[in-house]
This record gives structure tokens, sequence and C-alpha cells, in this order.
């Protein structure tokens, strides 16, 4: 079972996707942390995550230790995500990555949900059920502020509110693998919803997808037996 998950920042995907993992057993993939490593390191390098050349190099070069700085859940660490993953080398460099995990989940698994901005689109559509996790940028961005102020960070809505505008013009304006909902996406507005209700309305979504693929493969399984 693949379940991919996109949509823009603080919609609710990331906590969406952890409970449908434990609720399916399945592998969990965070593919923005892939993007945020690349972007961190470019930087942290004193380079520019615009400049194509270095940050694919990066990206070819990722490895999983990049994975666990501290600094990856920072908004500098998404703003560099952000414009690193425009670039079709890194793009490029990514994919195989996460098709890999998506079709091998670590064993005992019995498959994976993966969340991101193209995993219908382009990663995996081919996955059971789509999901497009969003919500109104004010929305967003008090979420944001709200979970900023609980870790006790020095923030300013408005300006949370305008570094969330320009990521979504950047992911959903680029060239290669915009944020857009796949055709066959569920899109799911979490505007006025808490975490209870958005993970009922994606469970009540996964089961119809689950039963549909079970009714296409039966014919199958009896010819087999
Ligand atoms: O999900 P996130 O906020 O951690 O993502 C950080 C940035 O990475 C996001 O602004 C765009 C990019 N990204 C992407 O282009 N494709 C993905 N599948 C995941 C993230």
């Amino acid at each position: 079972m693949i379940i991919a998950i996109d949509g823009p920042a603080a919609a609710g995907k990331g906590t969406l996707a952890r409970r449908l993992a434990t609720k399916y057993g399945l592998a969990l993939l965070d593919t923005g942390l892939l993007y945020r490593a690349v972007g961190v390191k470019v930087v942290g390098a004193g380079g520019d995550p615009e400049d194509a050349a270095t940050a694919t190099k990066v990206a070819q070069e990722l490895e999983p230790r990049d994975l666990e700085a501290e600094t990856l859940r920072s908004d500098e660490a998404a703003q560099a995500a952000s414009k690193v993953s425009a670039i079709p080398g890194v793009r490029a460099a990514l994919l195989q990555f996460q098709r890999d995990f998506a079709h091998h989940p670590p064993e005992g698994k019995n498959g994976t949900v993966l969340d991101g901005r193209d995993i219908g689109t382009v990663v995996c559509p081919d996955a059971l059920a789509k999901l497009f996790v969003t919500a109104s940028t004010e929305v967003r961005a008090h979420r944001r502020f709200k979970e900023l102020q609980e870790r006790e960070l020095d923030a300013i809505y408005a300006r949370v509110l305008e570094d969330m505008k320009e990521r979504d013009a950047r992911d959903s304006g680029r060239d290669v693998a915009p944020l857009e909902p796949a055709e066959d996406a569920f899109v799911l507005d979490t505007s006025d919803m808490d975490a209870d209700a958005a993970f009922a309305a994606a469970l009540d979504f996964v089961a119809s997808k689950d039963r549909q693929d079970r009714v296409r493969l039966e014919p199958r399984r009896k010819h087999r037996e």
C-alpha cells in the first residue's frame, strides 16, 4: 500500500502522514526533509541555494547523516529547501531514492506513506490513495506562528504570513514538479478542521480506495486459485 500526501506548508500533512502510517503499519518518509537537508548543506558551505550546479552536486552526494541535522526544522532551512527544490537536477537526484523507499519499505512494514509536494503527481503516480491536504494561507500562517511561540522562538505573525506566501508562490510556480493536486487526489481542506476530523476524513478515503482495489484484484485472485 502506498499513500501519497501532498500539500502546502503547515496544512497538516505531517500529522496526518504519521497517524495513517501508525494505523496501517506503514513506513513513513517526510520528503521535505531531503530538500531541507540539501538546502542546509549548500547554505552551510557558504553557497547560494539558487545555484543549480552547487545544489545538484550536494543532492547527488547526500548522505543519511545529513538528514539528522538539528537545523532542518528551521524556517531558514524551509526557505533554502524551497529554493533548491526548484532546480531540476536536485529533483532528479532525489527521485530514485524516494521511489525505492516507496516500493521497498523496511522489513515488517505493509507499505509506505510519503508526504511532500509532488508525490501523487511525480514520485508515486501509482499510489493507492492520493491526498492533497490544504488550508487557507492565513490559517496555515497562524498554525505556524503558534508552533513557533510554543517552541519559545521569536516570531512576528506578519512575517510568518509573508514567508508562507513567498514559499507557496515558489513551490507552486516552478516549472518542474510544481505543487498541485494529482487528478485523482482527494482534496482535504483542513481550514475548519482539527487534527482528529482531518484524520477521520482521510481514513474514510483511504479505506474506500482500499476496498476498490480489493474488488479490482479479486477476479485475478480467483482465477489463480
Ligand atoms: O514539507 P516541507 O515544508 O518540509 O518542505 C520544504 C520545501 O521542500 C518546500 O517548500 C518545497 C520542497 N519540497 C518539494 O519541492 N517536494 C517535496 N516532495 C517535498 C518538499
